[in-house]
């Protein structure tokens, strides 16, 4: 029997369109992956011409997820490009608010877009509560909301659910999968924390929206620093803003935390076999330091998973191609230089993906012509090889406690254990920044804007805005002429992740992670959403282009072949 094609189209549980194609062999193991972008974008093309004032909040408009960080990246390009220094205070306030979003992105992405994938709901219907109890206790003295009574309530309102037969977001689940790891009680307690994670979400919008004005899509962000001086000088509102995310910190400690190390233990096989190990290249440009103390995260270059040597991060050294996405002039080139002209082909008779040609939205970069894994787990494994004092002692503890290794982290389940250690760490870390704001204060620096003359500053310039962001790298690229934005480049994490294979043949990262995995049931693909779900995809950001003529540019179907 020859290789089969099964077709995910769309993954479900991430923000925007992604269709995957693997093709498997006679034991369903997966010998060759696509990872296709399926909508064209344009902000890029939009942004030109505009005035470098404006482009911060255009350019948020990429994605209704990431606003704040495409917001912050596009206007600190534009500061780099003319040189502008923001004040201290600016700078803080931009961390409190970056900072409450890698934390609230983290627990959103777990709970409600991949937990489901390793938590079966229905299984937790057969639970014992009091069993439950005891059991949660082995991952923490105190787990979050743990009494028999409220389990009782928690498993009623899911069993209420199946009566009624409105599974409604649950409805599509491959519920009893053969892979389902854990038991009643331990999908019990895990669906407890999904519920309470919607609150918890909801607050860290509220300590969000104190300082950005709103969320998404915040209002606080100038060229030359932020806009929240009233707030900032409220005692109140940093107060409202500390008590939020003291809420949140104790939802990290007593669930999310404890939660990943029951994953951990139930899918140790997994994580042992290596499902969804990339290529072991991790891109890290580190940042967030705050006056002389550390900062939060190292940047450093690692690749092929030799942790003994780690090189520094060059943005020169980043490039974009298109040989195989749907775009004209297929070289590599600088993203300053990089253009976005679509140039969409067609598909397979049978609607498959091509295996040769141009076969997705997404543009494929690269550093120094690798392909490179960005996120959570890039910057934990760069943390730990560099020795940061700062994220060294979290995941020191975290292996300690659950015997993994640093390999281990290159893994679907390794990424998760990342990204919750992660949220730990920026989550304690808006405490340092939020006492070195209030001593700047108290000593009368209330500077939030550094002023300069629009029309003194040279009309032509060039400058980027580089920041680690929840899901990996994000690199805003500009070119001003006449005063004006004549050439306009982002390179969004999942741009990184899920790009396509290029010319010399190289998989993206998400195909790469997809190979050797193995499918228990083609019809119920549930190990490949393992596989794409742990990088925490965000496909509006990857393409960041919307078609103007409004086109169909694909059919989306949920169907496997
Ligand atoms: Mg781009
Ligand atoms: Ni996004």
């Amino acid at each position: 029997m020859s290789n089969r094609k099964i077709v995910i189209d769309p993954i479900t549980r991430i923000e925007g369109h992604l269709r995957i194609e693997v093709e498997v062999n006679e034991e369903n193991v997966v010998t060759e992956a696509w990872a296709s972008g399926q909508l064209f974008r344009g902000i890029e093309i939009i942004l030109k011409g505009r005035d470098p004032r404006d482009v911060g909040l255009i350019a948020q408009r990429i994605c209704g997820v990431c606003t704040n960080v495409h917001y912050r990246a596009s206007i600190s390009s534009v500061e780099d490009a003319y040189g502008i220094i923001i004040p201290q205070n600016a700078e803080i306030i931009r961390n409190l608010v970056t900072l409450a979003l890698f934390v609230q992105d983290h627990i959103i992405h777990y709970y409600h877009l991949h937990s489901l994938d390793f938590v079966d709901i229905t299984s937790a219907l057969e639970a014992d509560c009091s069993k439950a109890v005891k059991m949660a206790q082995q991952y923490h003295e105190n787990p979050y909301r743990n009494s028999e009574g409220h389990l009782e309530s928690v498993k009623e309102k899911l069993s209420s659910f199946v009566k009624a037969g409105r599974l409604g977001l649950f409805a599509n689940g491959y519920w009893g999968h053969d892979t389902y790891r854990l038991t009643p009680e331990e999908n019990l307690v895990h669906m407890n924390h999904y519920l309470e994670a919607l609150r918890i979400q909801h607050d860290i919008s509220k300590a969000i929206a104190i300082f950005a004005g709103k969320t998404p899509h915040p209002q606080n962000l100038v060229v030359g620093g932020v806009t929240s001086v009233v707030d900032m000088l409220n005692p109140q509102r940093l107060n409202d803003f500390m008590f939020l995310i003291k809420e949140t910190r104790d939802f990290l400690e007593r669930a999310y935390i404890p939660d990943m190390k029951m994953i951990v233990k139930a899918y140790g096989a997994s994580i042992k076999e290596g499902e969804g190990r990339g290529n072991g290249n991790f891109l890290c440009c580190g940042g967030y330091r705050f006056g002389s103390k550390e900062q939060l995260f190292e940047g450093g270059v690692i690749t092929g998973h030799n942790f003994d040597q780690i090189e520094p991060f060059d943005s020169s050294k980043i490039t974009e191609e298109v040989s195989r996405a749907w775009y004209e002039n297929d070289d590599p080139t600088s993203p300053y230089d990089q253009e976005t002209i679509p140039f969409y082909t067609d598909l397979n008779e049978d609607g498959t993906l091509k295996s040769e040609g141009k076969y997705s939205w997404i543009k494929a970069p690269r550093y120094e012509g690798k392909v490179m894994e960005v996120g959570p787990v890039a910057r934990m494994i760069v943390g730990v090889v560099k020795n940061s004092k700062v994220i060294k002692p979290y995941m020191d503890r975290f292996m300690h406690e659950t015997g993994m290794k640093l390999i281990d982290f290159s893994t679907s389940i390794g990424r998760n254990a990342a990204r919750a250690v992660e949220a730990q760490i920026c989550c304690d870390y808006l405490f340092d920044f939020m006492s070195d704001l209030i001593e700047n204060i108290k000593y009368y620096d209330e500077e939030t804007w550094t002023k300069y003359v629009f029309e003194e500053l040279s009309t032509t310039a060039k400058g980027a805005g580089i920041f680690e962001v929840p899901r990996g790298v994000l690199s805003h690229f500009i070119r001003i002429k006449e005063a004006k934005v004549a050439n306009y480049q982002v390179v969004a994490p999942t741009t990184w992740n899920a790009s396509p294979k290029d010319g010399l043949g190289q998989r993206g990262l998400y195909e790469e992670a997809l190979i050797g995995v193995k499918i228990v049931d083609p019809s119920r693909p549930l190990e490949v959403l393992r596989v794409i779900h742990s990088f925490d995809p965000c496909l509006a950001c990857a393409v960041h282009v919307i078609d103007l003529k409004g086109r169909e540019l694909a059919q989306y179907k949920i169907s496997t072949v």
